[in-house]
């Protein structure tokens, strides 16, 4: 039920009873703040609990420019039409600076030096802002100049103020029982695909590895089997396995390969990137197949034919499909609304006194 129905009926009665609900209402606002940290956290949220109570009051969020130079649509209350974020005016116009409670920077601008921080400007007592990356912490650039700056960071990181990961597990609701049948019209063994080849490392001596013992086929702009962004599911849904190899390797540093290209295309990822416990955070427990869980590629290969061979045991792989379901994160606006849902919870007062060394921390 919406909190404007509740008021409504209640409007006309005592004023007391209507304090009693705007608090009622505002409360669970404050608690519900943040994605859960840990996978085992994560309980059922959906948007539609939010409810509107206007008597709370808008939190300004100022984007000072587009990621990407790709502005999207901000007309209406953008948050709470897309995403039922309330209380979120998500803005791009510079001119809002001084009511702005957050200001944006997306760091990909900073690196290219396309655009400056506004330090000329006085910033309104509270105002915080901002440090946004999706980059892996190599492709950063240099930021020890931007110390005692920035008051938040949002990044993929489960550690930064704001988390915007690029695709997480939501339980299932009983209207989406739609259980999906474990894919196993298959006809690879190991598939990966991977657009640049340059800098592989230890990426490309497994894949080497792996592939004298086990066949792996690769698509993609490296080799001539490139796949168009319609193919790509069906085609992974034709693997068992699929090597879902991180570009780089850095901690929470779990990218679509994972979420959209192994979880959705529905063959089983076998993952390398950040550490085990990682993934474990982000993933339930057979769901994915990690490289550090064998003392040998050839341990691995072995594992990936015997499981094949299984089918039981290969589908038990699929199991936790029936609980939960991929979202992937996609539009910069859902990030940037998320800020809202959780601003009540951040702390009064931060300072990001050296932003290079949070960014560069515990790197695995
Ligand atoms: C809050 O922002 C929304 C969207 O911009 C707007 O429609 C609404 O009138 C604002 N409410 C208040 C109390 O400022
Ligand atoms: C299995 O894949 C083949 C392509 O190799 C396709 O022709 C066939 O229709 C698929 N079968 C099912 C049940 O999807
Ligand atoms: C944000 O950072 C600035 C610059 O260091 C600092 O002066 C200000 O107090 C901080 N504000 C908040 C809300 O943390």
């Amino acid at each position: 039920m919406g909190c404007d129905n509740i008021k409504r009926t209640v409007l006309s009665s005592m004023k007391k009873r209507l304090l009693l609900l705007s608090f009622l209402c505002v409360v669970p606002l404050c608690l519900f703040n943040g994605w859960p940290i840990g996978f085992k956290g994560l309980t059922a949220r959906d948007p539609s609990t939010f409810h509107k109570c206007s008597n709370s009051r808008n939190v300004t969020i100022l984007l000072w420019y587009w990621p990407f130079r790709r502005p999207f649509s901000l007309k209406g209350d953008v948050c709470w039409d897309l995403y039922r974020i309330p209380h979120c005016r998500l803005v791009d116009q510079r001119s809002l600076f001084p009511s702005a409670d957050v200001v944006v920077f997306h760091n990909g601008e900073l690196v290219m030096k396309r655009q400056v921080l506004p330090l000329d400007l006085p910033r309104p007592q509270g105002q915080r802002w901002a440090w946004m990356s999706l980059e892996a912490p190599v492709y950063n650039g240099n930021l020890l100049q931007y110390a005692n700056i920035f008051n938040m960071t949002i990044t993929y990181r489960r550690d930064a103020d704001i988390t915007i990961p690029y695709g997480e597990l939501l339980p299932r609701e009983v209207e989406d029982h739609l259980v999906e049948e474990v894919p196993l019209n298959k006809s690879s063994l190991v598939c990966w695909v991977v657009s640049n080849y340059r800098s592989l490392h230890r990426r490309s001596q497994v894949y080497k590895e792996l592939n004298a013992i086990v066949p792996v086929k690769v698509y993609g702009r490296w080799t001539k089997r490139r796949l168009s962004s319609k193919a790509l599911l069906p085609t992974i849904s034709r693997c068992y396995f699929y090597l879902a190899i991180e570009n780089t390797v850095a901690k929470d540093y779990v990218t679509e390969k994972l979420w959209r290209n192994a979880f959705q295309g529905g063959a089983v990822p076998v993952v390398l990137g950040p550490s085990l416990d990682d993934y474990k955070a982000v993933a339930p427990p057979n769901s994915f197949i990690h490289v550090d869980e064998f003392a040998s590629v050839k341990d691995l290969g072995k594992y990936l034919q015997d499981l094949a061979a299984d089918k039981k045991r290969y589908s038990e792989y699929f199991t936790w499909k029936n609980q939960w379901k991929v979202k992937l994160y996609t539009d910069w606006r859902e990030r940037l609304c998320k800020i809202c849902s959780q601003y009540n919870s951040l702390p009064q007062e931060k300072v990001y006194t050296n932003l290079e060394a949070w960014v560069n921390a515990n790197n695995t």
